[in-house]
């Protein structure tokens, strides 16, 4: 079984080592590193899971903010990247760690928890209720797929802008 505790809790070294072992060493050149470029991971809605000890999965989520076109900017949050130690995909630990997040994020005591957006599978994120309704007209600072640029929240902004780091 595996426990989840704030990720500052886990050592900083396993957990680059297992963004690395999910995602490739070359994961820093990704759209979704470029959108939040510069800012910290939330504390509060970071998480690491162990097992015995061991770091067995991690996410982090980010703030960042959409740029809207039409003026204003709307503080949303990133989540991910969520990684799961190959050796122990597919027994929970992912769900758990989304709901973790999704379910503080949903207190209302962080700026932009209303609004959460990723870059992912949308067969995997559909069940946290992720998706691409309100995404259609943001832009991201690097290439996407359009399908997996995917938002949960009703504070999701569906209008045009620029999705980027908040300061
Ligand atoms: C994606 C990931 C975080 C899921 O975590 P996990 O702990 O393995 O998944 P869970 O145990 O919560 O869920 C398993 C289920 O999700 C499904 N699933 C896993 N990845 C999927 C994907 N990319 N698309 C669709 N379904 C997926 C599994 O087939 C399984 O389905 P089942 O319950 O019907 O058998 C993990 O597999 C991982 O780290 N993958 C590599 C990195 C990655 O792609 N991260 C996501 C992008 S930010």
């Amino acid at each position: 079984m595996f426990d989840l505790v704030p990720l500052a809790d886990a050592p900083a070294d396993a957990v680059e080592a297992l963004l690395d072992a999910a995602f490739g060493a070359d994961r820093h050149g990704r759209t979704a590193y470029r959108v939040r470029e510069g800012t910290a991971p939330i504390a509060e809605l970071s998480f690491a899971a162990l097992e015995a000890g061991a770091l067995v999965g991690s996410i982090q989520c980010w703030p960042v903010e959409l740029v809207c076109d039409a003026g204003g900017r709307v503080p949303m949050v990133m989540v991910g990247p969520v990684a799961v130690s190959p050796a122990r995909q597919n027994v929970g630990i992912g769900r758990a760690l989304m709901r973790r997040a999704i379910e503080i994020a949903g207190t209302g005591r962080i700026a932009g928890g209303d609004a959460l957006m990723l870059i992912g599978d949308p067969e995997y994120y559909a069940q946290f209720g992720f998706d691409d309704a309100a995404t259609g007209a943001w832009r991201l600072p690097g290439p996407f797929e359009a399908r997996r640029l995917l938002a949960r929240g009703g504070a999701a902004p569906d209008r045009a802008g620029m999705v980027g780091p908040r300061a």
